[in-house]
């Protein structure tokens, strides 16, 4: 995974062609920058994007992300997707709050795959007496336990959160050991063939009955980091990229939705919690 750098990632081409299309029968139209900067000032986001152009792989772009802002109270990551996220926590706090039980109850162990900064993780926290929370970037996940470790919940509900720097296809988890496992903005980063087998890998790692939550979103609006760095990846100009990611929303990836057709969850159980999954909600199975 680490050996792979952006452009041979599935979608590079497919945005390519998307971008054209829409340029085509849309044109370009003006949109005002302060929804598209989240606050950072051009000369700040065209470094990043150059810098982020110029990283290899996964890791040295999540390691860039990690950077705190000049303001130095949030990262990059945050300040750049935090927006562009809040539907997805809400999203899993919702969902989660109506399937997991909080308090006393709650699950042994849950699973923050591809956890980032951790805003997941910390919902998690309330759910489970122990999170285990994976990520490739080690400086994201540092991030995420300097937020756990500070969050009052912490105080509230005693949870282990185990840290676990890893490409999650060489994680190794004790198969039937783990009562929920979630993901958000993660199967982005995998190619149909990869999302098999790492669905594959949530099977065998939840129990018997145990809950498998995703959430991929294709956001109207902002969507600017995601957006602008793929396409500019794709060959696209910054200021050209900026423009349309704020027209068109998330681009999006055709791979993860034929993933999910062609190999769907066979023996699994699909609840149905939003009317469009992968595009619009939270999406629960639940493992027979
Ligand atoms: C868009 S971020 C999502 C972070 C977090 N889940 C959130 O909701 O804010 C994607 C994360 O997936 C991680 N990631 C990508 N590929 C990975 C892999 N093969 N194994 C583990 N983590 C990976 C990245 O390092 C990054 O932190």
């Amino acid at each position: 995974m680490s050996e792979r750098n952006f452009s041979s990632l599935p979608y590079y081409e497919v945005l390519a062609q998307q971008a054209e299309a829409h340029i085509a029968e849309h044109g370009l139209k003006d949109f005002d920058k302060k929804d598209v900067f989240a606050g950072l000032s051009i000369s700040e986001l065209s470094q990043l994007v150059e810098h982020m152009a110029q990283t290899a792989n996964l890791e040295e772009a999540y390691a860039l992300m990690a950077l705190p802002t000049q303001d130095g109270k949030s990262t990059y990551y945050d300040r750049l997707f935090g927006p562009q996220h809040k539907i997805a926590y809400e999203g899993f706090r919702k969902v989660l709050a109506r399937t997991e039980i909080a308090g006393s109850k709650r699950a042994a162990v849950a699973m923050d795959v591809g956890a980032g900064t951790g805003e997941n993780t910390i919902t998690l926290m309330r759910l489970a007496q122990k999170v285990i929370a994976a990520d490739l970037s080690k400086p994201m996940l540092e991030v995420a336990k300097h937020k756990t470790d500070a969050v009052n919940v912490k105080a509230k509900f005693p949870t282990e959160v185990e840290y676990r720097v890893a490409d999650v296809f060489k994680l190794e988890v004790e198969p039937a050991s783990v009562d929920f496992i979630i993901d958000n903005g993660f199967l982005t980063y995998l190619s149909p063939m990869e999302i098999h087998l790492y669905w594959q890998k949530v099977s065998e790692w939840l129990k018997p009955k145990g809950r498998y939550y995703t959430f991929d979103k294709a956001q109207p609006k902002v969507g600017f980091f995601d957006t602008t760095l793929r396409a500019q990846l794709a060959g696209l100009s910054v200021e050209l990229l900026l423009q349309l990611s704020h027209q068109m929303g998330q681009f999006s990836y055709p791979p993860r939705y034929e993933a999910a057709e062609e190999y769907g969850f066979a023996g699994w159980k699909l609840h149905r919690l939003q009317e469009k999954p992968f595009k619009a909600g939270v999406v629960q199975w639940t493992k027979n």
